[in-house]
């Protein structure tokens, strides 16, 4: 059989996004190939993001758990040893499985998988450089842009991927460092953060913000960096990193608060954020302008200055989360295919996987301040939850905010145990309209976390039975 050489629907780049978009331009009767340089799909989020990651704070819990916790509940250990070979090649192959996974959903869904670097010839057209220096071009009658984002660098600090290492290489470190500096305190610094922090490693922060988490609402960020804190993790907050020397340790200096101390480590994790991967994808020579924050410009059905060249993902506006990529890459094709896509932005979660958990969906109480939107708060806290005592995780509370008039759900905000599922809940109430009374009036199964939602959710009508 010869080889395809024209498409309805080419996507440059596999991740979430793109081999999501793939998969349900598939299945509406497109032709479809992805474009995808890496040697196995499902991009930065399978390989070396949210699912690795995952991988090792699972791990890594039940290692600090075993040392820390089972005596409470009359279990008692011997002498408990780590094998961080061994995690990590667990950590490997629950990235070979997941991502061999998406290899074949694209052989069920008919995908061609394009292997090479892809760019951007003409508004219809995409040239493929496979590793081997073979270059072939495709033709197709819309080519959508999924290509992700990469680390931001320091321009001082550039990583070496020894001492100077980014999310990717703090996956994968050889053995626990004696002491771990970490610049950010945002989401990957201090999911990864914790990880080395469970498996022994003392964990500094430089953090240039005086909360951590940035938007997040802070009664959850000042709470959280209390337990940290607990945790035995340091933080420098309200400084930046100024230089760094690395001989054999890393000796980093800061500006702000922290000025004048010298903090020593053994690698030091830059994770300042993340840009729009669009280097090298040829997408200036076809005229796709973007945004000064290197964001691709895209109209409300993802349509970039050049019409049959689409954009998602971490490459357009919005959060850089895997299921807003995923639900724009089944939106994009909805509509390449005459129907109506939808994203609905109001009712994104955001979760942080650390201990306790930090999910949330909405309006933090500062952003409901500064636009002068009257509305009620609901509270209740994890210790009196018959379920989260059993558990024995008693640490955190949801908080609902709730439009003044309507009673209409404008935030909730979880920080607790399990917070990232039972935030599922909460974004469908969303979706849905919902009122902090359909919540409260929802039957929740007993005992269960989620218990607590419905609590708060009663406590905006201050009838919280158990508070
Ligand atoms: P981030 O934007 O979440 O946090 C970066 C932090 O670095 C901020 O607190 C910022 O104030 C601080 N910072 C920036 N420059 C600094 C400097 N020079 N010195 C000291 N502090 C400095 O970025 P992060 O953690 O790198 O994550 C990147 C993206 O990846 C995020 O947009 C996030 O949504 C996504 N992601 C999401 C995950 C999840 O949903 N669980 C997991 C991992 C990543």
């Amino acid at each position: 059989m010869s080889e395809l050489t024209k498409f309805d629907v080419i996507v440059i780049g596999a991740g979430p996004g793109g081999y999501v978009g793939a998969i349900r331009a598939a299945q509406l009767g497109f032709s479809v190939a992805c474009v995808e340089d890496r040697t196995s799909l499902g991009g930065t989020c399978l390989n070396v993001g949210c699912i690795p990651s995952k991988a090792m704070l699972e791990s890594s819990h039940r290692y600090h758990q075993v040392q820390h916790e089972l005596a409470d509940h009359g279990i008692e250990v011997g002498k408990v040893s780590l094998d961080l070979k061994k995690m990590i090649n667990r950590k490997n192959s629950v990235v070979t499985a997941i991502t061999k996974g998406v290899e074949f959903l694209f052989k069920k869904n008919k995908i061609t998988w394009l292997r090479g670097w892809g760019k951007v010839e003409s508004a219809h057209s995409v040239s493929v450089q496979s590793r081997n220096g073979e270059k072939k071009t495709y033709e197709a009658k819309h080519i959508i842009i999924a290509s992700g984002s990469v680390p931001i660098e320091l321009p001082f600090a550039p990583f070496d991927h020894k001492l100077i290492v980014d999310s990717t290489d703090a996956l994968e470190f050889s053995r626990v460092p004696e002491h771990l500096i970490v610049v950010g305190a945002g989401v990957i610094g201090l999911e990864l953060g914790s990880v080395w922090s469970r498996l022994g490693a003392r964990v500094t922060f430089i953090e240039a913000l005086p909360n951590i988490l940035g938007n997040t609402d802070s009664e959850l960020s000042t709470t959280m960096l209390r337990l940290f804190q607990k945790q035995g993790i340091t933080f420098h907050m309200e400084s930046m990193l100024k230089s760094v020397d690395t001989k054999n340790k890393v000796i980093a200096r800061c500006t702000g608060k922290a000025e004048g101390t010298e903090i020593v480590g053994d690698k030091i994790l830059i994770a300042i954020g993340r840009k729009p991967a669009i280097l090298g994808l040829g997408l200036e020579n076809v005229g796709v302008k973007m945004e000064k924050n290197g964001w691709l410009t895209v109209d409300d059905r993802f349509r970039s200055s050049v019409p049959s060249i689409c954009a998602i993902g971490d490459a357009v506006r919005g959060p850089m989360l895997a299921h807003k990529a995923e639900e724009e890459g089944i939106a994009v094709a909805e509509f390449l295919a005459g129907k109506h896509g939808h994203v609905n932005y109001e009712a994104i979660p955001n979760v942080v996987y650390t201990w306790p958990e930090i999910a949330t969906v909405g309006q933090s109480e500062e952003d409901l301040k500064s636009k002068g939107i009257a509305y009620r708060t609901g509270k209740f806290n994890f210790k009196a939850n018959g379920r989260a005592r059993a558990v024995g995780a008693v640490d955190g509370f949801v908080k609902i905010l709730a439009d003044a008039q309507t009673d209409r759900l404008l935030g909730v905000h979880i920080l607790g145990p399990m917070a990232s599922e039972l935030i599922a809940e909460v974004a469908v109430a969303f979706e849905f309209g919902a009122s902090a009374e359909d919540v409260a009036r929802s039957v929740h199964a007993h005992p269960t976390l989620a218990e607590v939602i419905k609590e708060a959710a009663l406590d905006v009508d201050k009838r919280a039975i158990h508070s």
